[in-house]
């Protein structure tokens, strides 16, 4: 039923320098492959068949990424890449200068028409997958859904957070969004998380917005505008996500997820013998 994705990956990804002086943020290995490609692979496990990238400066690299490898010998994961490549269309458009995430969203509007569409950031990774909880939730509500998730205060001010009413376990009516809040000033300690299901009518509230938070065009103030004029829904999502556009969590990707990694179990074997190591410092 939902067919395109759209991946906003044309930041500046200031919090991982100096590792994004020349290198996308997108690319950042976690164990064996760059965030981006969690992102294509989650939304192609999800039934879409057509994603566009959005890019900018110094994101060449993104592209090339989805080139069909020519590598002599290739290992599964690139396999397995190849494989999605055949079957799913990748388009790709550049912003022309970084704005905002607002701004990033408004150069898919041709290529999503009149469908409904998931957005999904470039440098997050879900799993179990976001995006088929998303979808499941939409099937329900046939609306705009948000993924949302619980956080700790000290996580608020990095989040978009809403106010809004439960209508059933887990499923929210959103009444109103704030990007970045001081946890003060927060009406809940929900927040977005990057993964969201939104119908095309969003165009027409990213038109003409004004710099908000930091300066920059914010996808959360045209939805703050939209939950004014129309039923939103979020959905808490039930699992585990990583920003690796931030240094801390991207570490932390790495080991929990090669923790369940078959191939690296001398990783694990090693790991525990630091931990011990460690607490008997
Ligand atoms: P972030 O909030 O992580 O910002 O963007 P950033 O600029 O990429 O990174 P920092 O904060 O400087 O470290 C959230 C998402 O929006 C995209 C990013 O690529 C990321 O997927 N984005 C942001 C754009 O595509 N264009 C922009 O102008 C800004």
């Amino acid at each position: 039923m939902i067919k395109k994705a759209v991946i906003p990956a044309a930041g500046y990804g200031t919090r991982m320098l100096p590792i994004t002086k020349a290198q996308p943020k997108e690319m950042m290995p976690v164990v064996h492959k760059p965030v981006i490609q969690y992102v294509v692979e989650e939304a192609y496990n999800s039934g879409i068949k057509e994603i566009l990238i959005i890019t900018g400066k110094h994101k060449r690299a993104v592209e090339d990424h989805f080139d069909r490898s020519d590598a002599p010998k290739k290992d599964r994961f690139t396999e397995e890449l190849d494989r999605i490549l055949d079957d799913i269309s990748i388009f790709f458009i550049r912003q022309k200068e970084q704005r905002g995430l607002g701004d990033a969203v408004r150069y898919a509007e041709a290529f999503v028409d009149d469908s409904p569409f998931v957005l999904m950031l470039g440098d997050n990774i879900t799993t179990p997958s976001c995006t088929e909880q998303l979808i499941n939730t939409f099937k329900k509500y046939k609306s705009d859904i948000i993924a949302l998730e619980i956080l700790p205060e000290h996580r608020i001010p990095f989040h978009g957070i809403i106010k809004g009413n439960e209508v059933e376990k887990d499923i929210y009516r959103i009444e109103d969004l704030i990007e970045k809040p001081e946890p003060e000033q927060a009406p809940s300690n929900i927040g977005t998380l990057g993964r969201y299901i939104l119908l095309p009518e969003l165009f027409d509230y990213l038109e003409n917005l004004k710099p908000g938070y930091g300066g920059e065009i914010q996808l959360t103030d045209a939805l703050r505008k939209m939950v004014k004029d129309k039923e939103i829904f979020g959905k808490v999502y039930r699992g585990k996500r990583y920003d690796i556009g931030d240094k801390l969590e991207w570490l932390k990707a790495n080991i929990e997820l090669v923790l369940e990694d078959a191939d690296f179990r001398d990783f694990t074997d090693w790991l525990k013998i630091k931990m011990c190591d460690l607490l008997l410092r």
